[in-house]
């Protein structure tokens, strides 16, 4: 079950490489509930036969893309849990400027987008075991993706970085930088949750913008003003503001 490359990485936690995992969320949830795994424990996989989205979507994650999930053990108070997914989105922005030399935009909460396509999406779930709250924190990067072989109903708004800069990027390489940042990462959330905050907000394409927002598959037009310090969306609905923690968005154009 090995994947063909090897991490070229210098930390306690170990990476597991798979070929092939029905998910690497689900994998590491079920081992993380059954064994005692250290925090930063990490799986990278080069294929998942049931990658899973947010809002109970399926993922599609054929080969050429990154999948991986990290362990992260956050504490007990869910709201820090909850300010992981975007310190995770600015992680994996940095990862892809070191290697790839392009800036990713973020799509709130947690999109990173290429000229409005989707290049990677972020999922973190949260559960318990023996008493103790952990986070996985699941990333899929379009990386030597070819967008066509995508599930139809994606293909269209996603994009990967080899189509974006007309040449094949190392994955191996990718996937050993967004393990290195996100451990930088969770080193400085775990004494201060704003650490991404500024960033975040230079790199959110989603603020100053008309916008649909969408929860429990009600849409609603709104305004989004700004990101809030715990990376919530302002928003101007129907002239009031409202701080907004669950849910997505669509981008409004040519309004
Ligand atoms: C989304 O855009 O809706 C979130 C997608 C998250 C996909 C990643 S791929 C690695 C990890 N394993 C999964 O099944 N999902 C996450």
């Amino acid at each position: 079950m090995n994947i063909s490359f090897d991490l070229d990485l210098d930390r306690a936690a170990r990476v597991e490489l798979l070929t092939d995992v029905d998910s690497t969320n689900t994998y590491l949830k079920a081992l993380a509930a059954k064994s005692e795994l250290a925090d930063g424990y990490a799986v990278v996989a080069a294929r998942q036969t049931g990658g899973r989205g947010r809002m109970g979507r399926s993922f599609s994650s054929p080969e050429g893309g990154l999948y991986l999930s990290v362990l992260v053990y956050p504490g007990e108070e869910l709201s820090r849990a909850a300010t992981l997914t975007p310190c995770a989105g600015v992680a994996v922005c940095r990862a892809i400027r070191r290697v790839c030399a392009v800036q990713p935009d973020i799509k709130w909460p947690n999109d990173l987008l290429l000229q409005g396509r989707k290049l990677c999406g972020i999922l973190t779930e949260s559960s318990v075991s023996r008493g103790r709250r952990f986070a996985v924190i699941g990333i899929g990067v379009n990386v030597n993706t070819k967008t066509r072989s995508l599930d139809e109903t994606v293909r269209d708004v996603a994009v990967s970085l080899a189509e974006h800069t007309g040449g094949e990027q190392d994955c191996a390489a990718l996937a050993a930088a967004v393990i290195e940042e996100l451990d930088k990462m969770l080193a400085e959330w775990r004494r201060d949750t704003r650490c991404c905050l500024e960033e975040y907000r230079r790199l959110c394409v989603s603020t100053d913008r008309e916008v649909t927002l969408t929860r429990a598959g009600n849409s609603r037009r709104a305004y989004a003003v700004g990101i809030d310090e715990d990376y919530a969306l302002i928003a101007r609905i129907n002239g009031q503001l409202e701080h907004i923690t669950m849910g997505e968005i669509t981008l409004r154009t040519g309004e």
